[in-house]
């Protein structure tokens, strides 16, 4: 477990040895906090500035799990990275890779695992990747297939899917080199293969053409533009080719993370008298869903001190207010993917019933998010279902307007487990969620930034 969780004096031990984290009813939130660096940005600075030449300084890195996998796989790649107050990378250009020794071993890292395959796919050596036990579970064929038709040799563990398609799965061994270029058409929105698309298009002696359903967060887009790469967006489409030099802008800061400022977001707005500010989160259009939910939910949010340099960065004070429901349009889904589980937990406290329209992609994240949240939220008295035709999954949510203390579980996925803690602060009486070590897996710090709002009543 992490010592910021172990530290904390609602950890008991349990008889079977697991550490049920006890929950209390919370009054009202007040104070400041900065956020940890954005997860996603963090993952894609250390990706660039490895494959420029030179050193990169990035500031404000967050010390979660999956990002230092990120970190530990560039120097298995032998890329010198060191960290102290702020993260240097010492960068070897695009082909500038050592083969690894033996096979990479990533952990439960998804955005690492499909980020590499689209560099590893320009690569002219073999790789093996091996995965820990919920990621080995997480479908690969939508990154590998698309890696394949330009040119890369391939090969994950084939399966099927629930549904009887064929899938495939860690471990993946791909050997890569010159790439060409293609047109694609990405069936389902996903910034992980858009993203792992792109990186390859780098290695690609053609244009790489990625055409989206619908926007996802574009953060690769801004920083390969940043780094000085040959890449174009124009509408749903980007255009990447490997003609231009990388180089590198010397240094990085990384906004505070909004999927983490998410939590502290809903829980300030439906605690009456709340009243929070939180400092520094990055506010790019492509993540602030929400922002806009909470707003047409009555929340009370003010941004202020926005500004920007290369991603729009802002402060954002929260105060209590009544929440009431609304709708979730399923082209609003990529802007709060992450999201969903801490909004369905405001649903439920809302006035009237909220639609979240298309939310199938939560399936297939660290747990199935639809299945996790309806059985914790319903224990604690929710009125939560789910429905499903043809792919489309809709959750409808009746609000309750108040949730009652139950023995919960984290199911081992960090943002169910936040979002459960965050639904336990509102409930009458006590909650235990079953093991919430979990956290760690993108913000070791939570707790901590709890406790923090709560004392300075
Ligand atoms: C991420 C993209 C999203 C998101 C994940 C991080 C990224 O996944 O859920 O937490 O950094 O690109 P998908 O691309 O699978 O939607």
């Amino acid at each position: 477990m992490n010592p910021a969780l172990a530290k904390n004096p609602n950890v008991a031990l349990s008889k079977s040895g697991v550490k049920p984290f006890v929950v209390k009813p919370v009054k009202e939130l007040h104070g400041q906090i900065h956020l940890p660096g954005d997860k996603s940005i963090a993952h894609r600075a250390i990706i660039l500035s490895a494959l420029v030449y030179g050193k990169t300084r990035i500031d404000n890195f967050p010390p979660n799990d999956d990002c230092l996998e990120t970190i530990s796989v560039f120097r298995k790649l032998g890329i010198k990275i060191t960290k102290g107050n702020n993260i240097f990378v010492f960068g070897k250009g695009l082909t500038g890779f050592n083969k690894p020794k033996g096979p990479i071993f990533i952990n439960e890292s998804g955005t690492t695992l499909r980020l590499l395959l689209g560099v590893l796919s320009g690569q002219n050596f073999k790789t093996q990747i091996k995965a820990g036990k919920v990621l080995s579970r997480r479908p690969m064929a939508r990154v590998t297939r698309p890696l394949r038709s330009m040119g890369a040799l391939i090969r994950g563990k084939a399966g099927k899917w629930e549904s009887g398609q064929m899938e495939e799965y860690p471990p993946i061994m791909v050997k890569g080199g010159v790439l060409k270029g293609i047109t694609y058409e990405l069936p389902v929105a996903s910034a992980q293969v858009k993203s792992a698309l792109l990186l390859a298009g780098l290695f690609a002696k053609e244009e790489t053409k990625v055409i989206e359903p619908v926007k996802t967060r574009d953060h690769t887009e801004r920083m390969l533009a940043v780094f000085k790469a040959a890449i174009k967006v124009k509408g749903n489409t980007i255009t990447i080719n490997g003609s231009r030099k990388l180089s590198s802008p010397g240094s990085i800061y990384v906004p505070g993370d909004i999927s983490s400022a998410a939590f502290f977001l809903v829980a300030a707005s439906f605690l009456p008298n709340s009243r929070i500010i939180l400092k520094n989160v990055g506010l790019n259009p492509s993540r602030v869903g929400i922002i806009k939910v909470l707003k047409r939910m009555k929340a009370n949010i003010k941004i202020r001190n926005y500004r920007s340099n290369g991603e729009p960065v802002a402060d954002i004070e929260v105060k209590g207010s009544r929440l009431y429901a609304t709708r979730i349009a399923k082209n609003e889904i990529p802007s709060l993917i992450d999201e969903l589980p801490v909004l369905m937990v405001a649903s439920s406290l809302a006035k009237g019933r909220t639609v979240i329209e298309g939310a199938q992609e939560l399936r297939v994240k660290e747990t199935d998010r639809i299945n996790s949240m309806i059985e914790n939220l319903v224990k604690m008295g929710a009125k939560i279902t789910s429905s499903r035709k043809d792919v489309q999954e809709n959750i409808a949510i009746e609000g309750v307007g108040c949730l009652q203390g139950a023995n919960l579980k984290s199911y081992g996925d960090h943002r169910t487990a936040m979002s459960m803690i965050v639904a336990g602060i509102a409930a009458k009486g006590n909650s235990k969620i079953d093991d919430i070590s979990c956290i760690s897996k993108s913000f070791p710090g939570f707790i901590k930034s709890l406790n923090a709002l709560k004392s300075k009543i």
